[in-house]
C-alpha cells in the first residue's frame, strides 16, 4: 500500500466517487459504482455504471469516467488520481477491462484508491496493473 502524503486529496476525490455512485443506472445488478478521476490539468471527472438490458453492454463507472475524461478535455489528458467506490458496501477495485483502458492515460504512480475485501485500499496504479498491454508500432 501507498503512503500517505496525498490522503487528504484522494479523501475529497472519494467523495466526488460516492457522489456519482448515486448517479448509477443499474437496475440489473443493483450495484451502484461511481468514480473519481483527478486529472492532472486539475479538473476532476466523475462517471457511474450504466447498465444494458444486454448485460454485455454495461459499462463500468471507471470507464464512464474516463471517456467522459477524453470527451470533455481532449485525448492528451493525464489521470493523476483515481477514486472508486459503491452504495451497496462491498469490495469494487477495478475490473481489468477498467485497468487496460485506464493504462492508456494514467500516470504509473498515480494512486487508485478503491474499497478491498479488508477497507478501503491505496494503490500505485503499476501495482494495480503491473502488466498491461501496450501498442508498439514497428
Ligand atoms: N462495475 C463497475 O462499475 N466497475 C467495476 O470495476 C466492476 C463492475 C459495475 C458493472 C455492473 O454494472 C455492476 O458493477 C456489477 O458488475
Amino acid at each position: 500500500m501507498m503512503t500517505k502524503g496525498n490522503a487528504p486529496a484522494l479523501e475529497e476525490l472519494m467523495k466526488h466517487a460516492q457522489k456519482a455512485a448515486e448517479h448509477a443506472y443499474a437496475p440489473y445488478s443493483k450495484f451502484r459504482v461511481g468514480a473519481a478521476l483527478k486529472l492532472t490539468n486539475g479538473e476532476v471527472v466523475t462517471g457511474a455504471n450504466v447498465e444494458n438490458a444486454s448485460y454485455g453492454l454495461t459499462i463500468c463507472a471507471e470507464r464512464s469516467a474516463l471517456v467522459r475524461a477524453v470527451a470533455q478535455f481532449g485525448p492528451e489528458i493525464r489521470v493523476a488520481a483515481v477514486a472508486v467506490t459503491n452504495l451497496n458496501g462491498m469490495a469494487s477495485p477495478p475490473c481489468g477491462a477498467c485497468r487496460q483502458m485506464l493504462a492508456e492515460f494514467i500516470e504509473p504512480d498515480a494512486p487508485v484508491m478503491f474499497p478491498a475485501e479488508d477497507g478501503v485500499r491505496t494503490m500505485a496504479f503499476k501495482d494495480v496493473l503491473p502488466v498491461g498491454f501496450e501498442w508498439k508500432a514497428k
